[in-house]
């Protein structure tokens, strides 16, 4: 079985992404392997933060056998907001600021708008090749979920982030209202994931 590094210290994302690889990959956290730290993510797209952070991983990692590095990097795109937050979505409401404080920014920002029209987008960056090697095999995985940004919190306790304010196309429930298992075969990680598990099944 492949042993991947999971470039990620968010402990609901580690649970999502291994529940959908379940037996088809290991899937180390950084925990695991000895690395902590916050990962810099100062890129301007959601294609560049993932490569930033798979890359601060595979500089840091040697003599581990280990057959790569996968970062993930997400953003929630809202139609009226000009797809703000978008890749500034983990500080919407400022540096540090909570998964709450996002929320409230957000439904502060629709207050009144009628399109209410958004979109989750993840991208995956894959590293692959011998650890250390100055140029590994880079691939990227694209997963977007669409749906509707609700007027209040819709929650029974699952998911983070924007969860309970983000109801996919086709439901009528939000995300954190959702079994893992439903969330992770719609949501724009599971469907990065599911191209991810894909490729490495090759
Ligand atoms: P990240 O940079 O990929 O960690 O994601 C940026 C921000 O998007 C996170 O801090 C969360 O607020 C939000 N986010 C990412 N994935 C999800 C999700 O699956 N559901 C809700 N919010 C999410």
């Amino acid at each position: 079985m492949k042993r991947l590094i999971f470039a990620t210290n968010n402990k609901h994302k580690l649970q999502e992404v291994r529940a959908a690889l379940d037996g088809a990959v290991e899937v180390l956290s950084l925990a695991e392997v000895g690395l902590s730290g916050d990962i810099p993510e100062t890129a301007d797209t959601l294609q560049g933060n993932a490569q930033q952070k798979a890359d601060w991983v595979w500089e840091r990692i040697s003599g581990m056998q280990i057959d790569g590095v996968f970062a993930d990097d997400t953003g929630l795109e809202v139609e009226a907001l000009g797809g703000a937050p978008g890749v500034y979505s983990a500080r919407y409401a400022g540096e540090h600021c909570s998964f709450d404080d996002n929320i409230d920014k957000l439904l502060g920002a629709l207050n009144g708008k009628h399109n209410r029209r958004a979109d989750f987008r993840t991208v995956i960056c894959l590293m692959e090749g011998s650890l250390g090697s100055r140029q590994p095999k880079v691939s990227f995985f694209e997963g977007r979920v669409d749906g509707e940004i609700l007027t209040e919190r819709h929650s029974n306790g699952e998911g983070f982030g924007y969860d309970p304010v983000f109801m996919p196309d086709r439901f009528a429930v939000s995300f954190a209202e959702m079994p893992l298992e439903v969330k992770n075969r719609i949501s724009h990680r599971g469907l990065a994931v599911a191209k991810l598990s894909e490729y490495l099944k090759r």
